[in-house]
């Protein structure tokens, strides 16, 4: 049977096409909404998110910015009054804050140094890496000099080659830079550099 109740509609009259929600889904105005407030939450978390990523990656710009500074770093190796007087070398470990990008451990070994304190105060620094291979030197108190275990190299105590024997290191021990103002305050501070081993020219590590 026919349904009365609707009326017929004039040709040329047709309803409006209203915003009707499609069955069991969001109307189209409550989508443009939906994404409106979507894209302004976004827009309001974006400082929050950028200071979330600087936290995050603040110690690799840390890292970049140690590294901007040229090769090296200045450490505090020990303090003055340690350092023999007489010019006897001494053996000091250099201890570093070890930093990747997430971690930081304190007081790491890093590598190893000479001091050596002359009677008017001077003070020399070498790093014990031996130029030749990378091996530790020591010093050898009867013939006073540094001598290395692997293949017998041998330095003088102004670090120069001795001379007159085989000596297959391809330049002398690689001196450091002390800090004259740290000194005055009886601290020993070296700017602490490892250079490659096994050429002639220094080119610092890393
Ligand atoms: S590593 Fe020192 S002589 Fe070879």
């Amino acid at each position: 049977m026919a349904d009365s109740s609707k009326k017929p509609v004039k040709p040329g009259k047709e309803p409006a096409v209203v915003d009707a929600p499609a069955p069991g889904g969001p109307t189209r105005r409550s989508l443009i909404w939906e994404l409106a407030a979507g894209f302004v939450g976004f827009v309001v978390g974006l400082p929050a998110l950028g200071a979330g990523m600087l936290v995050l990656f603040d110690p690799l710009f840390r890292r970049e910015a140690i590294g901007a500074n040229g090769p090296g770093k200045w450490l505090r190796i020990t303090s003055l009054e340690s350092v023999p007087a007489d010019n006897t070398p001494a053996q000091f470990p250099v201890l570093d804050d070890l930093v990747d990008a997430w971690n930081r451990d304190a007081n790491q070994p890093i590598g190893a140094i000479f001091l050596l304190r002359k009677e008017d105060g001077e003070i020399k620094a070498f790093n014990a890496s031996c130029p030749h291979a990378g091996c530790f030197v020591s010093y050898a108190a009867a013939h006073d000099v540094f001598a290395c275990p692997c293949h017998n190299s041998e330095f003088e105590l102004d670090g120069s080659k001795v001379k007159g024997k085989s000596n297959p290191s391809p330049r002398p021990l690689d001196a450091l830079e002390v800090d004259p103002e740290k000194l005055k305050l009886g601290e020993v501070w070296v700017k602490f550099i490892n250079y490659y081993p096994g050429i002639h020219d220094l080119v610092p590590k890393g």
